[in-house]
């Protein structure tokens, strides 16, 4: 699979360092609060192992399972929520993971949808964030790592679903996208 990358941005010792720092932050933030993760499938699995174990406090978990791609490496901009049923989070403080902030439809409307079932506060925790002009605005609270407009695999990041089980992250030779996309 690393033939595949054009090149690795983040190797697998880095990113749990990274994590480690992460997890401190959000730990020391959430002391007096008991924290309902909800993790973001399928991209934010392995973030959610491998963060999740570094949180030594009381915690639950919920996770939602969307999708927006529909095979590409663009959004369509509309998004699928693929369960009947939305967590009971009212009155939770809510921590929404997820593996990258890329155009912000993803996260802009889960939040308005969770924020809806009135949680007592929202915050955003994504392993990746992309500079450029979202079509939605969102602000993440935690952030990994920023990179720019490329588009990356591995670490639980796919494409057409493949990739998810790299270690590391990187940006995917432009020939392998042109020739299926
Ligand atoms: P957004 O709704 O455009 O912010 O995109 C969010 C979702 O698109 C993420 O949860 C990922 O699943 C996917 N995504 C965005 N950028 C990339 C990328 O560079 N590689 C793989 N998946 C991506
Ligand atoms: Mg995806």
């Amino acid at each position: 699979m690393e033939e595949d990358l054009e090149r690795i941005l983040f190797d697998e010792a880095t990113i749990h360092r990274r994590l480690d720092e992460l997890a401190a932050q959000i730990a020391n933030d959430y002391r007096d609060r008991e924290l309902t993760v909800i993790a973001i499938l399928n991209g934010s699995v392995i973030l959610m192992a491998d963060l999740l174990r570094r949180l030594p406090m009381p915690l639950k978990l919920d996770c939602l399972s969307v999708a927006s791609y529909h095979g590409g490496t663009k959004t369509t901009g509309e998004l699928v929520f693929r369960q009947l049923w939305m967590p009971d989070i009212a009155g939770r403080h809510v921590l929404l993971l997820d593996d990258i902030l890329d155009s912000g439809v993803t996260l802009a409307t889960i939040r308005e949808k969770i924020e809806g079932i009135g949680p007592q506060s929202v915050r955003i925790c994504v392993l990746l964030e992309k500079k450029k002009t979202r079509l939605r605005h969102v602000d993440a609270e935690y952030v990994g790592f920023q990179i720019g407009d490329e588009f990356v695999v591995g670490y639980g990041l796919d494409y057409m679903e493949r990739y998810r089980n790299l270690p590391c992250i990187g940006v995917l030779r432009k020939e392998l996208i042109a020739a299926t996309a």
